[in-house]
């Protein structure tokens, strides 16, 4: 079966917030933003602090929008396009309906609830216009506001893979893997 793509990107908006198509002239932003340490930290991207290094990034993902493999956009605020954030729907199978998630938010708004008011609305597009059977999530174990903010959606633990990825200095890290299920969000499954 061959992929369809769901282009022109949409905007989907919050409250408070914004996800907008992303463009290349976003890297130099989201170089920044992922080049902060503690943003960092669980995402084993070491050389995507460089402006370049994002470009490249950028031009990949929105190739794969292209191909009908995923979705991706820039938080960022009602008024203001800078980037606050990258959000992505991603390594999507047409086929089987499935995809996993990811998001990056930017340091300074961490705490207020961002990835809370934005999840509703992905899982909307999710399910609802990618027509998604099954959304994954794998995060580094030790990445506990990833975890909560993935169990407050909905989504469930299915396993530990373990000492999956490099993870200096410890040697490899465990990744968890999540997943929920459309059934599941149609009936409300939520832990808000
Ligand atoms: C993960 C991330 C997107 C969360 O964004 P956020 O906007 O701060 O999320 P929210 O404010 O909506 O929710 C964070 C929740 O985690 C909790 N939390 C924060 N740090 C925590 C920790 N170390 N352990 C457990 N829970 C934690 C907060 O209390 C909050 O829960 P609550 O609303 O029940 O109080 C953000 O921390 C980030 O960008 N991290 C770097 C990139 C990253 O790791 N992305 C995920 C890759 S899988």
């Amino acid at each position: 079966m061959q992929p369809r793509p769901l282009e022109p990107i949409p905007e989907l908006r919050t409250e408070r917030l914004r996800l907008r198509a992303p463009d290349l002239e976003d890297a130099e932003a989201l170089a920044a933003i992922y080049g902060d340490p503690e943003v960092g930290r669980y995402l084993g991207f070491r050389l995507i602090h460089r402006t370049e290094q994002m470009r490249e990034k950028l031009a990949r993902d929105l190739e794969a929008v292209r191909r009908g493999e995923g979705m991706r956009w820039v938080l960022c605020a009602h008024a203001d396009a800078a980037p606050a954030g990258y959000v992505g729907i991603f390594s999507w199978s047409q086929r089987d309906r499935r995809a996993e998630v990811g998001y990056v938010v930017a340091r300074e708004l961490w705490g207020q609830g961002v990835m809370k008011e934005l999840f509703p609305a992905l899982l909307h597009f999710g399910f609802g216009r990618m027509g998604l059977h099954r959304l994954e999530a794998r995060v580094d174990s030790r990445n506990g506001a990833s975890l909560r903010v993935l169990l407050r959606a909905g989504f469930q633990v299915e396993g530990v893979l373990r000492e999956h990825h490099v993870a200096e200095p410890e040697g490899f890290g465990d990744t968890t893997l999540l997943a929920l299920l459309e059934g599941e969000w149609r009936r409300g499954y939520s832990h808000t």
